[in-house]
Protein backbone atom coordinates (compact mmCIF):
# COMPACT_ATOMS: atom_id res chain seq x y z
CA UNK A 1 0.00 0.00 0.00
CA UNK A 2 1.35 3.65 -0.85
CA UNK A 3 1.23 6.41 1.66
CA UNK A 4 0.50 9.02 0.11
CA UNK A 5 1.04 11.33 3.01
CA UNK A 6 4.28 12.69 1.80
CA UNK A 7 2.42 14.55 -1.22
CA UNK A 8 2.57 18.05 -1.29
CA UNK A 9 1.02 19.71 1.10
CA UNK A 10 -1.50 21.94 -1.58
CA UNK A 11 -3.02 18.47 -2.40
CA UNK A 12 -3.54 16.72 0.26
CA UNK A 13 -3.82 19.05 2.98
CA UNK A 14 -7.46 18.69 4.71
CA UNK A 15 -9.26 21.77 6.02
CA UNK A 16 -8.81 22.47 9.58
CA UNK A 17 -12.51 22.48 9.74
CA UNK A 18 -14.14 18.91 10.27
CA UNK A 19 -14.55 17.08 6.93
CA UNK A 20 -17.74 14.68 6.87
CA UNK A 21 -18.27 11.44 4.27
CA UNK A 22 -21.40 10.89 4.10
CA UNK A 23 -22.59 7.46 3.14
CA UNK A 24 -25.41 7.02 1.03
CA UNK A 25 -27.67 4.23 0.67
CA UNK A 26 -28.40 2.00 -2.25
CA UNK A 27 -29.67 3.26 -5.44
CA UNK A 28 -32.68 0.28 -4.87
CA UNK A 29 -33.65 1.64 -1.17
CA UNK A 30 -34.14 5.60 -1.52
CA UNK A 31 -36.56 5.47 0.91
CA UNK A 32 -34.03 4.68 3.30
CA UNK A 33 -31.63 8.02 2.39
CA UNK A 34 -28.78 8.37 5.09
CA UNK A 35 -29.51 12.39 5.27
CA UNK A 36 -26.03 14.02 4.44
CA UNK A 37 -25.75 15.66 8.42
CA UNK A 38 -22.26 16.38 9.47
CA UNK A 39 -21.51 13.84 12.09
CA UNK A 40 -22.55 15.58 15.05
CA UNK A 41 -22.90 13.05 18.45
CA UNK A 42 -25.82 11.23 18.73
CA UNK A 43 -26.51 10.75 22.26
CA UNK A 44 -25.99 6.93 22.77
CA UNK A 45 -28.65 4.71 23.90
CA UNK A 46 -29.22 3.88 27.71
CA UNK A 47 -27.74 0.33 27.84
CA UNK A 48 -30.08 -2.24 27.71
CA UNK A 49 -29.63 -4.87 30.90
CA UNK A 50 -27.36 -8.40 30.03
CA UNK A 51 -31.23 -10.74 30.48
CA UNK A 52 -32.55 -8.56 27.78
CA UNK A 53 -31.64 -10.65 25.40
CA UNK A 54 -32.14 -13.96 27.05
CA UNK A 55 -35.38 -13.20 25.56
CA UNK A 56 -34.32 -14.19 21.74
CA UNK A 57 -34.96 -17.71 21.44
CA UNK A 58 -31.81 -19.89 20.52
CA UNK A 59 -33.37 -22.02 17.88
CA UNK A 60 -34.74 -19.27 15.65
CA UNK A 61 -34.09 -19.16 12.04
CA UNK A 62 -30.55 -18.00 13.27
CA UNK A 63 -28.45 -20.68 11.89
CA UNK A 64 -24.47 -19.69 12.07
CA UNK A 65 -23.72 -19.64 15.70
CA UNK A 66 -20.17 -20.10 15.58
CA UNK A 67 -19.14 -17.38 18.00
CA UNK A 68 -21.36 -19.35 20.29
CA UNK A 69 -19.76 -22.82 19.65
CA UNK A 70 -16.46 -21.51 19.72
CA UNK A 71 -16.56 -20.30 23.38
CA UNK A 72 -17.12 -22.97 24.78
CA UNK A 73 -14.04 -24.77 26.32
CA UNK A 74 -10.92 -25.66 24.62
CA UNK A 75 -8.58 -23.61 27.21
CA UNK A 76 -5.06 -22.64 25.38
CA UNK A 77 -3.06 -22.06 28.41
CA UNK A 78 -1.39 -25.81 27.67
CA UNK A 79 -0.09 -24.21 24.46
CA UNK A 80 1.49 -21.35 26.15
CA UNK A 81 2.70 -23.19 29.41
CA UNK A 82 5.96 -24.36 28.86
CA UNK A 83 7.08 -20.86 27.54
CA UNK A 84 8.97 -19.05 30.44
CA UNK A 85 8.75 -15.66 29.02
CA UNK A 86 5.75 -13.27 31.09
CA UNK A 87 5.29 -11.65 28.14
CA UNK A 88 4.11 -14.72 26.31
CA UNK A 89 1.32 -15.42 29.63
CA UNK A 90 -1.48 -14.82 27.98
CA UNK A 91 -4.67 -14.41 30.14
CA UNK A 92 -7.22 -16.95 29.12
CA UNK A 93 -11.06 -16.16 28.94
CA UNK A 94 -13.05 -18.54 27.59
CA UNK A 95 -10.53 -20.42 25.43
CA UNK A 96 -9.70 -17.11 24.30
CA UNK A 97 -6.14 -15.57 24.80
CA UNK A 98 -6.07 -11.90 26.24
CA UNK A 99 -2.29 -10.12 27.19
CA UNK A 100 -0.35 -10.95 30.22
CA UNK A 101 -0.31 -9.00 33.14
CA UNK A 102 1.57 -5.82 32.82
CA UNK A 103 1.47 -2.32 34.65
CA UNK A 104 -1.64 -0.70 34.22
CA UNK A 105 -2.42 -2.36 31.07
CA UNK A 106 -6.08 -3.32 30.80
CA UNK A 107 -7.06 -4.15 26.81
CA UNK A 108 -10.32 -5.55 25.95
CA UNK A 109 -9.54 -7.11 23.27
CA UNK A 110 -8.18 -10.75 22.00
CA UNK A 111 -4.67 -11.64 21.61
CA UNK A 112 -5.22 -14.45 19.22
CA UNK A 113 -5.23 -15.59 15.65
CA UNK A 114 -8.58 -15.27 14.80
CA UNK A 115 -8.93 -11.69 16.30
CA UNK A 116 -5.41 -10.26 15.08
CA UNK A 117 -7.33 -11.27 11.32
CA UNK A 118 -10.53 -8.90 12.46
CA UNK A 119 -7.60 -6.06 13.43
CA UNK A 120 -5.87 -6.67 9.80
CA UNK A 121 -9.59 -6.03 8.08
CA UNK A 122 -9.77 -2.83 10.07
CA UNK A 123 -6.71 -1.71 8.72
CA UNK A 124 -8.29 -1.61 5.55
CA UNK A 125 -11.12 0.07 6.65
CA UNK A 126 -9.28 3.07 8.16
CA UNK A 127 -6.81 3.31 5.23
CA UNK A 128 -9.57 3.80 3.05
CA UNK A 129 -11.34 5.99 4.84
CA UNK A 130 -8.16 7.89 4.40
CA UNK A 131 -8.49 7.41 0.58
CA UNK A 132 -5.61 5.16 1.06
CA UNK A 133 -3.39 7.00 3.12
CA UNK A 134 -1.63 5.94 6.09
CA UNK A 135 -1.65 9.43 7.33
CA UNK A 136 -2.37 12.79 7.43
CA UNK A 137 -0.43 14.57 8.99
CA UNK A 138 2.10 16.86 7.01
CA UNK A 139 5.09 14.67 7.45
CA UNK A 140 6.43 15.21 3.63
CA UNK A 141 7.40 18.71 4.81
CA UNK A 142 9.84 17.18 7.42
CA UNK A 143 13.06 15.47 7.89
CA UNK A 144 11.30 11.64 8.97
CA UNK A 145 14.28 9.96 10.45
CA UNK A 146 12.37 7.62 12.84
CA UNK A 147 8.78 7.00 12.88
CA UNK A 148 6.74 5.41 15.98
CA UNK A 149 3.59 3.34 16.52
CA UNK A 150 1.90 3.56 19.34
CA UNK A 151 -0.01 0.66 20.30
CA UNK A 152 0.66 -1.21 16.80
CA UNK A 153 -1.49 -4.30 17.20
CA UNK A 154 -0.15 -6.66 14.61
CA UNK A 155 1.73 -4.01 13.25
CA UNK A 156 -0.22 -4.11 9.89
CA UNK A 157 0.17 -0.20 9.40
CA UNK A 158 3.78 0.49 11.04
CA UNK A 159 5.00 -2.50 7.97
CA UNK A 160 3.20 -0.65 5.34
CA UNK A 161 4.41 2.98 6.80
CA UNK A 162 8.33 1.39 7.01
CA UNK A 163 7.67 0.31 3.73
CA UNK A 164 6.15 3.46 1.89
CA UNK A 165 9.08 5.33 4.10
CA UNK A 166 12.27 3.45 3.69
CA UNK A 167 14.34 6.52 5.09
CA UNK A 168 12.91 6.57 8.12
CA UNK A 169 13.46 3.73 11.33
CA UNK A 170 10.34 2.87 12.26
CA UNK A 171 9.21 1.34 15.93
CA UNK A 172 5.89 -0.28 16.84
CA UNK A 173 5.44 -0.92 20.66
CA UNK A 174 2.73 -3.43 21.97
CA UNK A 175 1.97 -4.64 25.05
CA UNK A 176 1.14 -8.24 23.39
CA UNK A 177 4.23 -9.53 20.68
CA UNK A 178 1.73 -10.49 18.06
CA UNK A 179 3.43 -8.83 15.06
CA UNK A 180 4.94 -11.31 12.38
CA UNK A 181 8.81 -11.31 12.25
CA UNK A 182 9.39 -11.28 8.61
CA UNK A 183 9.22 -7.44 8.55
CA UNK A 184 11.03 -4.53 5.96
CA UNK A 185 14.60 -4.25 7.34
CA UNK A 186 13.53 -0.45 8.48
CA UNK A 187 11.16 -1.32 10.89
CA UNK A 188 11.12 -3.25 14.58
CA UNK A 189 8.81 -3.67 17.26
CA UNK A 190 9.44 -3.33 21.39
CA UNK A 191 7.02 -4.42 23.93
CA UNK A 192 6.37 -1.45 25.93
CA UNK A 193 3.31 -0.18 28.10
CA UNK A 194 2.24 3.14 26.73
CA UNK A 195 0.63 4.07 30.39
CA UNK A 196 3.90 3.97 31.47
CA UNK A 197 6.73 6.66 30.55
CA UNK A 198 7.57 5.64 27.04
CA UNK A 199 11.41 4.74 26.76
CA UNK A 200 12.08 7.05 23.47
CA UNK A 201 14.18 9.87 24.82
CA UNK A 202 13.47 13.21 24.67
CA UNK A 203 13.15 14.78 21.43
CA UNK A 204 14.29 11.97 19.29
CA UNK A 205 11.40 11.03 17.25
CA UNK A 206 10.02 12.90 14.07
CA UNK A 207 6.51 11.44 13.68
CA UNK A 208 4.29 9.88 16.66
CA UNK A 209 1.11 7.63 15.34
CA UNK A 210 -1.37 6.44 17.43
CA UNK A 211 -4.42 4.34 16.04
CA UNK A 212 -7.41 2.76 17.34
CA UNK A 213 -6.55 3.19 21.23
CA UNK A 214 -10.32 3.43 22.42
CA UNK A 215 -11.30 2.05 25.65
CA UNK A 216 -7.64 1.45 25.85
CA UNK A 217 -5.94 4.69 27.29
CA UNK A 218 -6.70 6.11 31.20
CA UNK A 219 -5.50 9.22 30.69
CA UNK A 220 -5.38 10.77 26.93
CA UNK A 221 -3.37 13.62 28.47
CA UNK A 222 -0.36 11.31 29.79
CA UNK A 223 -0.50 10.13 26.49
CA UNK A 224 -0.11 13.19 24.37
CA UNK A 225 2.40 14.38 26.65
CA UNK A 226 4.59 11.65 26.02
CA UNK A 227 4.49 12.14 22.83
CA UNK A 228 4.98 15.33 22.74
CA UNK A 229 8.51 14.67 25.22
CA UNK A 230 9.74 12.40 22.48
CA UNK A 231 8.81 14.24 19.70
CA UNK A 232 11.89 16.20 18.24
CA UNK A 233 10.77 19.92 17.38
CA UNK A 234 8.57 20.22 14.40
CA UNK A 235 7.86 16.47 14.33
CA UNK A 236 3.99 15.23 14.06
CA UNK A 237 1.71 13.65 16.41
CA UNK A 238 -1.16 11.72 15.02
CA UNK A 239 -4.54 9.99 16.78
CA UNK A 240 -6.69 7.85 14.89
CA UNK A 241 -9.45 7.25 16.57
CA UNK A 242 -13.53 5.42 16.29
CA UNK A 243 -16.50 5.54 18.40
CA UNK A 244 -17.93 2.34 19.21
CA UNK A 245 -21.66 4.14 19.18
CA UNK A 246 -23.50 3.05 15.89
CA UNK A 247 -26.11 5.54 14.82
CA UNK A 248 -28.26 6.09 11.59
CA UNK A 249 -29.49 9.28 10.26
CA UNK A 250 -32.53 8.02 9.15
CA UNK A 251 -34.54 5.97 12.44
CA UNK A 252 -33.53 2.57 10.29
CA UNK A 253 -31.61 1.28 14.04
CA UNK A 254 -33.88 0.80 16.84
CA UNK A 255 -32.10 1.82 19.98
CA UNK A 256 -32.40 -1.07 21.91
CA UNK A 257 -31.32 -3.62 18.73
CA UNK A 258 -28.37 -5.18 19.65
CA UNK A 259 -26.41 -3.37 16.64
CA UNK A 260 -27.31 0.14 18.62
CA UNK A 261 -26.55 -1.78 21.98
CA UNK A 262 -22.73 -1.84 21.03
CA UNK A 263 -22.04 2.02 22.00
CA UNK A 264 -23.52 1.67 25.28
CA UNK A 265 -22.15 -1.93 26.14
CA UNK A 266 -18.86 -0.05 25.69
CA UNK A 267 -19.40 3.03 27.47
CA UNK A 268 -20.14 1.03 30.35
CA UNK A 269 -17.59 -1.22 30.26
CA UNK A 270 -15.11 0.80 29.98
CA UNK A 271 -16.41 2.95 32.70
CA UNK A 272 -15.74 -0.24 34.94
CA UNK A 273 -11.82 -0.50 33.86
CA UNK A 274 -11.63 3.23 33.70
CA UNK A 275 -10.69 3.39 30.08
CA UNK A 276 -13.34 5.60 28.58
CA UNK A 277 -14.50 4.66 24.85
CA UNK A 278 -16.26 8.29 25.21
CA UNK A 279 -12.74 9.57 23.50
CA UNK A 280 -14.85 11.19 19.95
CA UNK A 281 -17.86 11.99 22.21
CA UNK A 282 -15.57 13.92 24.97
CA UNK A 283 -13.08 15.37 22.03
CA UNK A 284 -10.11 14.09 24.04
CA UNK A 285 -7.64 13.91 21.70
CA UNK A 286 -7.75 17.75 20.41
CA UNK A 287 -7.80 18.35 24.42
CA UNK A 288 -5.14 16.26 25.15
CA UNK A 289 -2.58 18.31 22.03
CA UNK A 290 -3.91 21.23 23.43
CA UNK A 291 -2.81 20.44 27.27
CA UNK A 292 0.89 19.32 25.79
CA UNK A 293 1.52 21.95 23.71
CA UNK A 294 1.03 20.75 20.19
CA UNK A 295 0.31 23.76 17.70
CA UNK A 296 -1.51 23.58 13.77
CA UNK A 297 -3.76 20.87 15.64
CA UNK A 298 -5.74 20.05 12.51
CA UNK A 299 -9.29 17.71 12.74
CA UNK A 300 -11.08 15.34 10.25
CA UNK A 301 -14.38 13.71 11.13
CA UNK A 302 -15.61 10.94 9.20
CA UNK A 303 -18.56 9.07 9.25
CA UNK A 304 -17.80 5.10 8.46
CA UNK A 305 -20.33 2.93 7.50
CA UNK A 306 -21.59 -0.70 8.35
CA UNK A 307 -22.57 -2.81 6.25
CA UNK A 308 -23.11 -2.86 2.64
CA UNK A 309 -25.91 0.03 2.90
CA UNK A 310 -24.40 2.83 0.80
CA UNK A 311 -25.11 3.16 -2.47
CA UNK A 312 -21.53 4.66 -3.17
CA UNK A 313 -19.23 1.45 -4.15
CA UNK A 314 -16.44 3.07 -2.44
CA UNK A 315 -18.56 3.56 0.83
CA UNK A 316 -20.06 -0.31 0.30
CA UNK A 317 -17.03 -1.44 0.32
CA UNK A 318 -15.48 0.10 3.75
CA UNK A 319 -18.92 -0.97 5.38
CA UNK A 320 -18.47 -4.67 4.05
CA UNK A 321 -14.69 -5.10 5.49
CA UNK A 322 -15.95 -3.60 8.82
CA UNK A 323 -19.14 -5.68 9.04
CA UNK A 324 -16.60 -9.06 7.79
CA UNK A 325 -14.17 -8.00 10.28
CA UNK A 326 -16.62 -7.49 13.33
CA UNK A 327 -19.06 -10.19 12.40
CA UNK A 328 -15.44 -13.15 11.84
CA UNK A 329 -15.00 -12.70 15.65
CA UNK A 330 -17.72 -11.09 17.45
CA UNK A 331 -16.32 -12.81 20.43
CA UNK A 332 -13.06 -11.40 19.90
CA UNK A 333 -14.66 -8.04 20.28
CA UNK A 334 -17.02 -8.42 23.20
CA UNK A 335 -15.99 -11.17 25.52
CA UNK A 336 -13.61 -9.23 27.82
CA UNK A 337 -16.20 -5.83 28.34
CA UNK A 338 -19.10 -8.31 28.90
CA UNK A 339 -17.63 -10.71 31.38
CA UNK A 340 -16.46 -7.28 33.33
CA UNK A 341 -20.19 -6.17 33.32
CA UNK A 342 -20.82 -9.28 34.82
CA UNK A 343 -22.93 -11.07 31.73
CA UNK A 344 -23.88 -14.33 31.90
CA UNK A 345 -22.79 -16.93 29.33
CA UNK A 346 -26.37 -17.01 27.63
CA UNK A 347 -25.99 -13.27 27.45
CA UNK A 348 -22.97 -13.05 25.79
CA UNK A 349 -24.28 -16.07 23.45
CA UNK A 350 -27.70 -14.53 23.22
CA UNK A 351 -26.65 -11.02 22.18
CA UNK A 352 -24.27 -12.19 19.53
CA UNK A 353 -26.88 -14.11 17.78
CA UNK A 354 -28.79 -11.05 17.91
CA UNK A 355 -26.85 -8.76 16.75
CA UNK A 356 -25.82 -11.26 13.48
CA UNK A 357 -29.29 -11.58 12.77
CA UNK A 358 -29.59 -7.85 12.65
CA UNK A 359 -27.15 -7.85 10.58
CA UNK A 360 -27.79 -10.08 8.10
CA UNK A 361 -31.27 -8.35 8.00
CA UNK A 362 -30.29 -5.88 6.35
CA UNK A 363 -32.95 -3.43 7.39
CA UNK A 364 -30.80 -0.80 9.19
CA UNK A 365 -28.40 1.79 7.94
CA UNK A 366 -25.76 1.99 10.66
CA UNK A 367 -22.54 4.05 10.93
CA UNK A 368 -20.07 5.22 13.36
CA UNK A 369 -17.51 7.62 13.77
CA UNK A 370 -14.20 8.53 13.39
CA UNK A 371 -12.23 11.56 14.45
CA UNK A 372 -8.19 11.59 13.12
CA UNK A 373 -6.72 14.66 14.97
CA UNK A 374 -2.47 15.67 14.09
CA UNK A 375 -0.81 18.31 15.39
CA UNK A 376 3.13 19.35 15.27
CA UNK A 377 5.71 20.30 18.47
CA UNK A 378 6.67 23.79 17.83
CA UNK A 379 10.38 24.38 16.16
CA UNK A 380 11.48 26.62 19.53
CA UNK A 381 10.02 23.87 21.94
CA UNK A 382 13.53 21.68 22.49
CA UNK A 383 14.69 24.02 25.69
CA UNK A 384 10.60 22.76 27.22
CA UNK A 385 11.08 19.17 26.53
C1 LIG B 1 -7.56 -2.18 18.81
S1 LIG B 1 -5.87 -2.59 18.74
C2 LIG B 1 -5.26 -1.48 17.49
C3 LIG B 1 -3.96 -1.92 16.90
C4 LIG B 1 -3.36 -0.97 15.88
N1 LIG B 1 -3.05 0.33 16.44
C5 LIG B 1 -4.23 -0.82 14.67
O1 LIG B 1 -4.79 0.26 14.45
O2 LIG B 1 -4.36 -1.81 13.91
C6 LIG B 1 -5.21 -1.90 20.24
C7 LIG B 1 -3.81 -2.34 20.51
O3 LIG B 1 -3.34 -1.58 21.63
C8 LIG B 1 -2.57 -2.44 22.43
N2 LIG B 1 -2.55 -1.90 23.79
C9 LIG B 1 -3.58 -1.76 24.65
N3 LIG B 1 -3.17 -1.23 25.82
C10 LIG B 1 -1.83 -1.03 25.69
C11 LIG B 1 -0.84 -0.51 26.56
N4 LIG B 1 -1.13 -0.10 27.78
N5 LIG B 1 0.44 -0.42 26.10
C12 LIG B 1 0.75 -0.84 24.84
N6 LIG B 1 -0.16 -1.35 23.97
C13 LIG B 1 -1.44 -1.45 24.39
C14 LIG B 1 -3.29 -3.77 22.36
O4 LIG B 1 -2.44 -4.82 22.75
C15 LIG B 1 -3.70 -3.80 20.90
O5 LIG B 1 -2.71 -4.43 20.13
Amino acid sequence: MSDKAASPPAERAPSPKAKSKSPSPPADAPEEAAPEAAPEAAPAPAALPANHWAQFNRDDDDDDNTDADSTLGNDVESSTASISSSILRYRTLHGRTYHSERGDAQYWGANDDRHNNSLDMLHHVFTLCLDDKLCLAPIGNIDLKKAVDIGTGTGIWAIDFADAHPEAKVVGTDISPIQPTWVPPNISFEIEDFTQPWTFDDNSVNYVHARYLVGSVPNWDHMAKQAYRTLAPGGYFESYEASPNLQSDDNSLALDSAIAQWGPLFYEGGKKIGHTFRVLEDNLQVKAFEAAGFVDIQTRDIKCPFGNWPADAAQRAIGEIGEMATMSDLEGFILFMTNILDWSREDIIMYQMQLRKEVKKRTAHPYYRQRVVWGRKPEDAAAEA
